[in-house]
Parts: C-alpha cells; sequence; structure tokens
C-alpha cells in the first residue's frame, strides 16, 4: 500500500479536536538512593487525546519507564499532576479503563495460550462460554490459531510477546500504556508485532502512550512522538506522525517521508544518546 498520501505534514495531528483522555503537568520523579537523590524525571508535561498514539522516546535511562509508571499508579510521583480523563491518578490505585504491557512478557508459565489470554475475564468473573468465545477471538487476531493449548515454553519469544499483549487487549482497556513491549524481539518479529498492533489499533483506536528508544518503531506505530532528553528526562521535542493510514509496517519505512521524519528527529535523539554516553 501507500502510506504516502501527499507531502509534508498537516499542521493538524490526527486528533487534535478529540478530548483529553492523559494530562501529565510539571512532573517530577526524585529516587533517594544510597548515593544520594537522584533526579530521574524533570518537569515534564504533555496531554494525550483521545484516540491519539503517543510515543515517549528518549535514550535508556531518560526516566520513561518512570513516567509511564506513575502514569499507570505503579509509583509515587513526586510533584505534579497525572490525571486520566480528569481524575487525579492515585498511587496504588488500579483504574479498570487502563491496561499495561511490561518490557518483557509477563505471561504465567504454568498456564496455556487460552488460559493466559482469559486471566483478566476470569478474574472478572466473566461466564465460561463467554470467556471462550472471546479468547478464542483474541487467539485468531494474534496469529496464535493452533496453538490455544501450549504452554509458554512450547512458543517462541515473539508468540509470547503476543500472548502478553491479547491478555491485556482482551480487557478492552481505553488506555493502553505500553513500555517497550517488544523491546526483547528481533528486528523481523519486531515488525510482525508492528503489523498486529497495528491492524488492532487502526480497528479500535484506543488511547496509547507508547514507550521506545526505536525511532523506527515510534514513527511506524505513533501519531506523535514526544522526546525526552537524557537523564534528568526532560521534554524535549514534540512531533506530529502523520503518515497516512492504515500503515504498513514494512513499505512504511521505504518511503522518503519516513526518511525525512527520520533524519530530523535522528539528528535531535542523536544528541540525548551522546549525552548518555558521556555521562
Ligand atoms: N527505584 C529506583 N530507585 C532509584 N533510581 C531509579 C529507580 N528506578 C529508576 N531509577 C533511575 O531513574 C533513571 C530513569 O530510569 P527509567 O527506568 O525510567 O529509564 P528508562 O528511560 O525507562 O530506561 P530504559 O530505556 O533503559 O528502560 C535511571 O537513572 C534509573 O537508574
Ligand atoms: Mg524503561
Amino acid at each position: 500500500m501507500s502510506a504516502t498520501a501527499g507531502q509534508g505534514r498537516p499542521a493538524v495531528p490526527e486528533s487534535a479536536a478529540s478530548r483529553t483522555r492523559i494530562s501529565v503537568e510539571g512532573l517530577d520523579k526524585l529516587f533517594k538512593t544510597a548515593d544520594g537523590e537522584l533526579l530521574a524525571v524533570d518537569n515534564v508535561s504533555f496531554e494525550v487525546k483521545q484516540g491519539e498514539f503517543v510515543a515517549l522516546l528518549g535514550p535508556s535511562g531518560c526516566g520513561k519507564s518512570t513516567i509511564l509508571n506513575m502514569v499507570a499508579g505503579l509509583l509515587p510521583k513526586t510533584k505534579g499532576a497525572i490525571r486520566i480523563d480528569g481524575d487525579d491518578v492515585v498511587h496504588g490505585k488500579i483504574n479498570p479503563k487502563v491496561g499495561y504491557v511490561f518490557q518483557r512478557d509477563t505471561v504465567f508459565p504454568w498456564r496455556t495460550v487460552e488460559a493466559n489470554i482469559g486471566y483478566g475475564l476470569e478474574i472478572a468473573g466473566m461466564a465460561k462460554a463467554e470467556r471462550a468465545a472471546k479468547v478464542k477471538r483474541a487467539i485468531e487476531l494474534a496469529g496464535l490459531a493452533g496453538f490455544d493449548k501450549n504452554f509458554p515454553r512450547m512458543l517462541s519469544g515473539g508468540m509470547r510477546q503476543r500472548v502478553a499483549l491479547m491478555r491485556t487487549l482482551i480487557m478492552e482497556p481505553e488506555v493502553l500504556l505500553m513500555d517497550e513491549p517488544f523491546g526483547a524481539l528481533d528486528t523481523h518479529t519486531k515488525l510482525e508485532m508492528h503489523k498486529t498492533l497495528l491492524e488492532i489499533w487502526e480497528r479500535e483506536r484506543q488511547t496509547v502512550l507508547f514507550v521506545t528508544h526505536d525511532l523506527g518503531e515510534a514513527l511506524t506505530l505513533s501519531s506523535r512522538i514526544i522526546l525526552l532528553s537524557a537523564r534528568p528526562g526532560r521534554l524535549k521535542e514534540d512531533f506530529a506522525v502523520t503518515f497516512a493510514r492504515p500503515r504498513d509496517a514494512v513499505s512504511l519505512r521505504e518511503t522518503a517521508e519516513f526518511g525525512e521524519l527520520y533524519s530530523h528527529i535522528w539528528h535531535s535523539l542523536g544528541e540525548e544518546f551522546r549525552r548518555t554516553k558521556a555521562e
């Protein structure tokens, strides 16, 4: 397919008119360690609108996971405000509207593919027949048909990560937080995962905040890229990614506009990589 409808980027991002789902304002995180205090996140503010796919991009150690964990309520903030749909995020309180996909696959080794994917629904008390039908659809969507009864040890890393992804998506979270979910995968498997995720997201349009240090991944998937500086994580730049959708994860990378935006952001990201290395 052609991912390139016209040249350049329209001034208005994909979801500019929609309501704000995630709002982060003046966010700081100061860790107290044995060696003293460490400022990990410094005065970060951004918003994610309904149906936006926003990538939080920055070098290793710049505070991406720290920010995501604070947004998820898994980690207390030091300063600032975080709201989801206008409600303050409370540390330790789970928001049923929010789904989280971790960096490493976190599937249960003692559960089969179908039992892993159906876990949340089971906990929520969904009736068996209804659950089975939903799980079956999820398995097909993830390209895992025929592996229903397999245990995670019988799957490849990419397949396990598909299970982890579907286990979260089956709960139909309106807001999806993802922390480098494909970081541990090889390039080919990563592209396969991009295809799967694009297919699902382009249909469902969840509001997504996706952490990555992989610029190609951020450009392939997202509607906006928020670039963070090297530690302490500060907001450096905000880029609209307006390649036409539906996108093809493979051919998109061969387009001129992909290359153009890649070089543009790479320059800025490269400065932060160098700052990280120089520490
Ligand atoms: N619990 C903690 N206690 C002390 N320091 C921490 C803690 N968690 C993270 N840090 C520090 O905060 C900084 C940001 O860490 P964070 O994990 O958010 O980085 P990141 O951007 O997600 O990196 P990566 O891409 O490698 O996952 C790092 O310097 C890290 O050492
Ligand atoms: Mg991280």
